[in-house]
């Protein structure tokens, strides 16, 4: 009742499977699903046709047996905290790390699980960390907003094989770096970001191995941290303009920090493609195409008044708490993915109040160029 009539064409644009549940003919062909001799979907908390297309993409993209699809890129990392960890157990992490991994990190102490941090750009720091606890290392590819790059090669070669190093690609995608292939076990996105890459959709990805990505399935029908049928759809037509976006966003990326470097209205500008960032070496040879979007401003003058003064005066640039979009957008990282922290822990790290991260979009670097050298001018004519 109420299905479309058989058709001999199919749509050339996947269908959406907005279903909850799906008819099953019998009880035979129902063990038979279970026993996997069929393919089917039963329920889709735990399995839907467009999560299934969407995973399978991700493991073609990063060349991993499996993925796996959540509602977000923190329900990925739920699921992989939650499947990887359990009470009396030990987790090591970056300290340059997405403010709420960190939040979820300090959670997971509630429940008995010990975190420890390290310096990923210092692979020695952490062999010492290690201990027979120790259940996976979390990194990301490239740290928000600072852009200091992980060396991954590495990391994975300190670590023994039966500890999985874990890393949050979100950044980069699998257009810049595969970070399995470079012996990571695990590999997760906010897909809400360049995956996806037009802001309107909520997810999370993972690739690894089958066996791994059974068990974060599992984890995350369990959890509820399932995505929705529309948003995979909408995530795996954002996929197909992946490589494209990607280049020129990293080409654009890389000419502005190159023509605001040197501004007046800049004290200092983040960026791997200058030599004075301190993964520029490391940058050069494992992001051969660039670093992605992102590129921070800390601009000259002291305090959020000339942050204020700066993004009224990009009026073509929204300051909106996000990346990746196709629109550049920018961020202020105090007062948004760094503001748990107090000022002197924020400056610990090299975060002060007039940095500003700015996520490079698809305009022309031209348009970008001239609105962005317009309002530092009227920055520093002001300070
Ligand atoms: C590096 C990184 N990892 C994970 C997340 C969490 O993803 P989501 O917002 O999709 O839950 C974000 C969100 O900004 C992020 O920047």
């Amino acid at each position: 009742m109420g299905h479309p009539a058989p058709s001999i064409t199919v749509p050339s644009s996947p269908p959406i499977y907005q279903s909850t549940a799906f008819d099953i003919a019998d009880l035979d062909v129902l063990e038979k699903i279970h026993a996997g001799e069929l393919q089917g979907d039963i329920y889709t908390r735990d399995s839907n046709p467009n999560h299934t297309a969407l995973a399978e993409s991700i493991a073609a993209l990063e060349e991993t047996e499996a993925g796996a699809v959540f509602a977000s890129g923190m329900g990925a990392l739920g699921s992989i905290f939650l499947t990887l960890a359990a009470a009396g157990d030990h987790v090591i992490l970056a300290k340059a790390i997405y403010g709420k991994t960190m939040q979820l990190a300090h959670r997971m102490q509630r429940f008995g699980i010990s975190v420890s941090t390290f310096d990923a750009t210092k692979p020695d720091e952490l062999t010492s960390l290690i201990t027979d606890k120790t259940r996976f290392v979390l990194v990301e590819t490239v740290s928000n907003p600072l852009l200091e790059v992980a060396d991954i090669r590495a990391l994975s070669n300190l670590l023994p094989a039966e500890i999985p190093l874990v890393v949050d690609s979100t950044f980069t995608t699998p257009e810049l770096i595969k970070p399995c292939q470079l012996g990571a076990s695990i590999v997760m996105h906010s897909a809400s970001k360049y995956i996806n890459g037009h802001g309107d959709v909520m997810l999370g990805l993972a690739a690894g191995s089958a066996v791994l990505m059974k068990r974060l399935n599992s984890t995350s029908s369990v959890f509820g941290q399932n995505a929705n049928p529309f948003e995979s759809w909408l995530c795996q037509r954002g996929l197909r303009t992946l490589p494209l976006r990607m280049n020129q966003i990293c080409r654009t990326t890389l000419e502005l920090a190159r023509s605001l470097n040197g501004h007046p209205g800049v004290r200092r500008v983040y960026h791997p493609s200058l030599e004075n960032h301190v993964s520029h070496e490391i940058a050069q040879r494992l992001y051969p195409l660039g670093t992605g979007g992102i590129l921070s401003l800390e601009l000259a003058g002291s305090g959020v008044d000339v942050v204020n003064t700066f993004m009224r005066a990009a009026t073509s640039i929204p300051f909106a708490p996000t990346l990746a979009d196709a629109r550049t957008t920018m961020s202020h990282p105090a007062s948004t993915s760094h503001r748990f922290m107090s000022p002197s822990a924020r400056a610990a790290i090299g975060i002060r109040d007039e940095l500003v991260r700015i996520s490079v979009g698809l305009e022309s670097f031209k348009q970008l160029r001239a609105e962005l050298s317009a309002a530092l001018d009227i920055c520093s004519a002001r300070s």
